[in-house]
């Protein structure tokens, strides 16, 4: 078994630079292979442009998804975006580690979404969703926050984790995961606004990388998130009305 860590933290002795390394030993200790892609001490380029492509479909206009699949069919593709395919296809799982910033993930994460989830080699039309290309496989977002775990929820002060996480995850489920719940870590107060003491912090950390090491050792036995998929829609892709959610809280413009 293959695990393949993607990690989105500027400080290796941060809490999420823990987090991976807790994530590495526990997933060896299961009997996992670990990969981790550090994406800042790599100096991961996360802005798609032209320039990332020495052979393009087209050298007037750059159209990202164009070149994507050109480079794909030619293999031509820039050698830090093949390596990590690579690490993609082996892996059994995939851990996307990384702090909240802006209620969402890290740019440099954003962007390595961008550029490593292919169009025309690792998704198409009819491949995506649990026809993707990495169906069978599971993914874990696992994300820390400054703010403390009671401000967090719909219209809390903290917002809401399951639309801040929404893209994030739903991006995973285009590409075919099976996306398990994310693990959070809450009121990572190191440098930012505090609210608790520091003996107080350092035990719910010091048992937080615990939780963790336990929620990555009983892995077989947690339900990926249920998200839609083909037998929900109609040939337009709008929700079938026998399978949708109640009304008001469904969100779409099919009617
Ligand atoms: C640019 C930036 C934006 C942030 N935005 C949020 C936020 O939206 N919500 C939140 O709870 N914390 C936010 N924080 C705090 C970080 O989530 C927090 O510092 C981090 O999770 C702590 O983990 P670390 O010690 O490993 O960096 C932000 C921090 C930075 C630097």
């Amino acid at each position: 078994m293959h695990a393949h860590i993607v990690h989105a933290h500027p400080e290796p002795s941060s809490y999420n630079g823990t987090l991976t390394r807790t994530a590495r030993q526990a997933l060896r200790d299961s009997g996992y292979a670990v990969t981790t892609n550090d994406l800042y001490r790599t100096s991961f380029d996360p802005v798609e442009r032209g320039t990332h492509y020495r052979d393009r479909a087209d050298v007037v206009t750059f159209a990202a998804l164009n070149e994507q699949r050109h480079a794909w069919k030619n293999d031509t593709l820039p050698k830090e975006i093949r390596s990590e395919v690579g690490n993609l296809k082996r892996s059994d799982l995939v851990i996307l580690q990384f702090p909240l910033w802006w209620h969402g993930p890290p740019a440099i994460l954003k962007g390595w979404m961008d550029r490593v989830f292919l169009n025309g080699g690792l998704y198409t039309s009819r491949m995506r969703y649990d026809t993707g290309y990495f169906r069978g496989k599971r993914a874990i977002v696992s994300v820390t926050t400054g703010a403390p775990e009671k401000v967090f929820g719909p219209g809390s002060r903290g917002g809401d984790f399951q639309t801040m996480l929404w893209p994030i995850q739903y991006s995973l489920h285009y590409m075919g995961f099976s996306v398990l719940p994310p693990f959070i870590s809450f009121g990572v107060q190191g440098h930012g606004y505090r609210y608790e003491d520091d003996k107080s912090l350092q035990e719910r950390l010091s048992r937080n990388l615990s939780d963790w090491r336990s929620y990555l050792m009983a892995l077989e036995d947690i339900d990926p998130i249920p998200f839609p998929c083909w037998d929900d829609w109609d040939e337009h892709g709008c929700a079938l009305r026998s399978r949708s959610p109640e009304p008001e809280t469904q969100i779409n413009s099919c009617g």
